[in-house]
């Protein structure tokens, strides 16, 4: 059993992670804003970004790992708030790859695909990012702070789905609360990504550990598409009328950040790696189906 500090522990990312390995492992998870209670790990809140905080709770825990999911997430609320963007995204990641640095403690650092500009997909490792809005800008200030103090440190750059404490983190649940309401919507026909299930994304990135992966990866989903056909397959599993999507291009959604149209990612150096093909699309969808039918949204709900 391993003892993991995790951070963003009331997050989309983090919650599952935690729920999903709490039960082998020894979790410390760390929330800010939302109080969690009765989740099965222990729960710390801290403002991650005030001075110290960072280095005492690595002194206190002394943790084998410490997986860093917690960041400024939502694309549209960065370019609102650019300075603290810069905070939490891009000084953040490398103040606690430098005290994991100095207690040999393993780092997982959560980076996302948003950091290229979608000119041409299927983007390798050693492919130049060269992000479009605040949150890729600083995503990636963020990643580049965390290699240069810690070459130990694992740095996954991840898109995924999954259930949430709001209901409302994930594309996938916005799919799902749409659909489940009869209410029409847009589903963008150019715009395309690797969709990777969380409990897929936590198993993955939990044998990177065991296997001491250190460096930059892609860790994204097999089998790309567009955020239409991510709609239509979750219509189709679900059994909702996918004619509520509407196929529309980005320029209709009056988003407020510049969205890059091509992320997929090109897993291969992982693949390799790990030594066996990543977890399917239709088996990640299915895993997220059979939570929603065993009641998992409203749990996650109630920890809030
Ligand atoms: N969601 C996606 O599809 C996606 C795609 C690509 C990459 N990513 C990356 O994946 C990681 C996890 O994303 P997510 O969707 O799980 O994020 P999320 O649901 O927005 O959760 C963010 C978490 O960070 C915590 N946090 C933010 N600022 C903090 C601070 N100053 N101090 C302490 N905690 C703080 C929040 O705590 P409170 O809520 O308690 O305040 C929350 O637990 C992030 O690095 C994100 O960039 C996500």
């Amino acid at each position: 059993m391993s003892k993991i500090l995790l951070t963003g522990a009331s997050g989309l990312l983090g919650l599952n992670l935690a729920l999903a390995v709490a039960k082998e492992h020894q979790v410390y998870g760390v929330a800010n804003t939302v109080p969690l209670s009765g989740m099965g790990f222990s729960n710390i809140q801290a403002e991650l970004t005030e001075p110290g905080v960072v280095d005492s709770l690595l002194e206190q825990i002394a943790p084998d790992v410490v997986i860093h999911c917690a960041a400024m997430a939502n694309v549209d609320d960065c370019e609102s708030k650019p300075e603290l963007a810069e905070k939490v995204n891009a000084y953040l990641p490398g103040q606690i790859a430098l005290a994991a640095a100095a207690r040999q403690i393993k780092m997982v650092h959560i980076s996302t695909d948003a950091v290229f500009d979608g000119r041409k997909g299927n983007y390798a490792e050693t492919d130049e990012p060269n992000p479009l809005s605040v949150y890729a800008r600083t995503k990636l200030a963020g990643e580049k702070a965390v290699l240069a103090a810690n070459a130990q440190a694992l740095v996954a750059r991840v898109n995924f789905y999954g259930w949430s404490v709001s209901g409302r983190r994930s594309l996938a649940e916005w799919f799902v609360n749409n659909l489940a309401n009869n209410c029409p919507m847009q589903g963008f026909t150019d715009l395309f990504f690797c969709p990777m299930m969380v409990l897929d994304l936590v198993d993955t990135l939990l044998e990177a550990v065991a296997k001491d992966l250190m460096g930059l990866y892609h860790v994204v989903g097999p089998q790309a598409m567009s955020k239409y056909d991510f709609g239509c397959a979750i219509a189709h599993r679900f059994g909702y009328d996918p004619e509520l999507i509407r196929p529309a291009s980005v320029q209709e959604g009056g988003l407020k950040a510049a969205r890059s149209p091509d992320l997929t990612l090109n897993t291969h150096k992982l693949v390799t790696s790990l030594g066996h093909p990543l977890p399917g699309f239709t088996a990640g969808l299915q895993k997220f189906y059979d939570q929603y039918l065993a009641g998992y949204p409203q749990f996650l709900k109630s920890l809030a």
